[in-house]
């Protein structure tokens, strides 16, 4: 049952109707008001705790602060569930502003955690509770709805706190093994010493660009890229995050090709700013947004007589097209791998109609399926790659798109037609050269391929006992999508895996298909443990059944 109010106004007033309190104290939290009735305006500084006495059968503690929240007004904040006296349940509201003062100190409080070597008991307490109350009423707020295995852990919500290779560890000191690599950022585990190392000597150095004199770590990044890269693909730019890349990789389809126009795939996920957005092969994320970019056509992803077919389409009624977009193993629609005659008849169809060929590498790329790039699999050259996550050796935001000599041309006239603050910064570029290090000198794909090729058998097993639960298993390297039958499947399985110290997750909305995608250096026992665990909740759910209502 939700708390019936009407929108606060100026003034800030609440209703309360027949079971429901509203208690308004001072800032010494003495009660000054104890209403049933509407109280008058709620002065700053001010504590509003809304109460509910619950009925005599209702055990569970109703969800007040749902409708509350988006009434309260701006700096009404959340900053505990209270319990009061016998009866009453309800939630502590404050009705304030901090001062510039308050501002500082807080920052100093967070600074010195941040600083402190060890906290006691009571500060990861205090951090745990502050952690929640800011996100819930400072941070992208339904962010922890879809965070429920986390928040809903044991007796305290699991807060990162610090990560060493393949294991991350919460404030509280709970371990957790690693296996989902934060969706390809981990490709050389967490805090890698060589990748680290080289990011505290730059900082010593300069840790941004000057914007005006020349960054040698950029150049040499370059460099070693373009040397890595498949075929004439030699020539590259530096921004942040992989949705940066695609940006930049469409642009330079445009202006190589004088066309407009993009093919991208169904299920297909290269980013959420306005261009990759519009590439965006999900309903959910681009309905919202619509209008996007026009001339954005889809076809199903790993069918390629449909891209000839819809190319054949377009051509006859004169929509130009620029580039189609295209991941080698679709990542967020939960690694899905092409057919294997894919990838060169695509090549050859784009030749034939015209078209550039972009690979969407942020999360293929840098070893993950078992080659430095997934494209190599089917020894395809693109037009233009693009590159993110673990470009930046899981220490620092680095991403990339690369082009040939050929198309970069178009740059050439006027380079600043595409520029960035941040991209390519000295930090970044320290870490994407020691990335490029480890993962070279770690034979990281070469794991991947022999690590991913044992999880897909032994998960086929598994998938082989519990038909009932799961559906498929599949991937490439390691980029592996367990398919359950629902929705609640996936996640109770999330959520036991959780329970059982393994990070996992679906894709972003959904947990029908978990991702497997754990640093590629991961030590051989723990796939064991992985494994493990995995067979003992399915066994546990098989034998339980699903406990919890979960969005479909
Ligand atoms: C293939 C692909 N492209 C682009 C992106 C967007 O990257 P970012 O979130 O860094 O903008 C992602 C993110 O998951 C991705 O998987």
């Amino acid at each position: 049952m939700g708390i019936k109010l009407r929108p606060l106004a100026s003034g800030q007033q609440l209703m309360a109707n027949s079971n429901e309190y509203v208690i308004i104290m001072n800032k010494k939290k003495k009660k000054i008001k104890e209403k049933k009735e509407e109280p008058k305006a709620i002065k700053s500084k001010e504590h509003i705790v809304v109460a509910h006495s619950p009925k005599k059968d209702e055990k569970k503690e109703p969800e007040i602060d749902k409708d509350l929240d988006h009434l309260l007004g701006a700096h009404c904040v959340l900053k505990s569930k209270i319990i009061i006296g016998k009866n009453l349940k309800g939630r502590a509201y404050i009705c304030s502003r901090m001062t510039r003062d308050e501002v500082l100190k807080t920052s100093q409080d967070y600074l010195d955690i941040i600083c402190c070597k060890t906290l006691t008991k009571k500060i990861k307490q205090e951090v745990i509770q502050k952690t929640i109350e800011n996100i819930h009423n400072y941070f992208n707020r339904g962010y922890l709805d879809y965070r429920k295995s986390v928040t809903e852990a044991e007796d305290f919500a699991a807060i990162e706190w610090e990560g060493q290779g393949s294991i991350i560890k919460d404030i509280m000191g709970r371990k957790y093994i690693d296996f989902l690599g934060g969706y390809g950022i981990y490709n050389m585990g967490i805090r890698h010493p060589k990748i680290v190392k080289a990011v505290e000597m730059q900082l010593r150095r300069m840790p941004l660009n000057s914007q005006e004199l020349l960054e040698p770590l950029r150049g040499a990044l370059a460099q070693l890229l373009g040397e890595l890269a498949p075929g004439d693909l030699q020539q590259c730019f530096f921004i942040n995050n992989g949705t940066d890349a695609v940006e930049g990789a469409m642009k330079l389809a445009r202006l190589y090709t004088g066309k407009s126009g993009f093919i991208s795939t169904v299920r297909g996920f290269h980013g959420k700013s306005m261009g990759s957005l519009s590439l965006m092969g999900k309903a959910e994320y681009r309905q919202p947004f619509e209008p996007l970019l026009s001339n954005i056509h889809f076809v199903p992803f790993g069918d390629a007589d449909e891209l000839e077919q819809e190319l054949t389409k377009l051509q006859a009624v004169g929509a130009g097209i620029a580039a189609f977009v295209v991941e080698p193993v679709q990542g967020e629609a939960g690694a899905v791998v092409p057919p294997d005659d894919y990838f060169p008849r695509v090549r050859e169809i784009c030749d034939k109609y015209g078209i550039l060929l972009i690979v969407d590498e942020v999360q293929t790329g840098m070893g993950r399926t078992g080659k430095t790039f997934a494209i190599e699999h089917w020894n395809v050259v693109p037009d233009i790659m693009c590159l993110g996550k673990s470009l930046g050796g899981g220490v620092m935001p680095l991403s990339a798109f690369m082009s040939s000599r050929r198309i970069w041309k178009k740059l050439e006239q006027n380079p600043f037609v595409h520029s960035t603050t941040f991209g390519g910064n000295a930090l970044a570029c320290a870490a994407g050269i020691a990335a490029i290090n480890v993962m070279l000198e770690e034979k990281l794909a070469e794991q991947a391929t022999r690590k991913g090729q044992f999880l897909l058998n032994e998960l086929a097993k598994i998938q082989k006992k519990y038909k009932k639960l799961m559906l498929d298993v599949h991937g490439k390297g390691l980029l592996i999508g367990m398919d359950f039958v629902t929705n609640n499947i996936g996640y109770e399985v999330a959520a036991g895996l959780f329970k059982r110290g393994i990070l996992v997750a679906g894709t972003m909305i959904s947990a029908q298909t978990i991702r497997v995608e754990p640093a590629l250096n991961i030590p051989d026992k723990y796939l064991k443990v992985f494994l493990d665990k995995l067979e003992e909740t399915l066994k546990q759910i098989d034998k339980e059944g699903v406990h919890g209502k979960h969005t479909e």
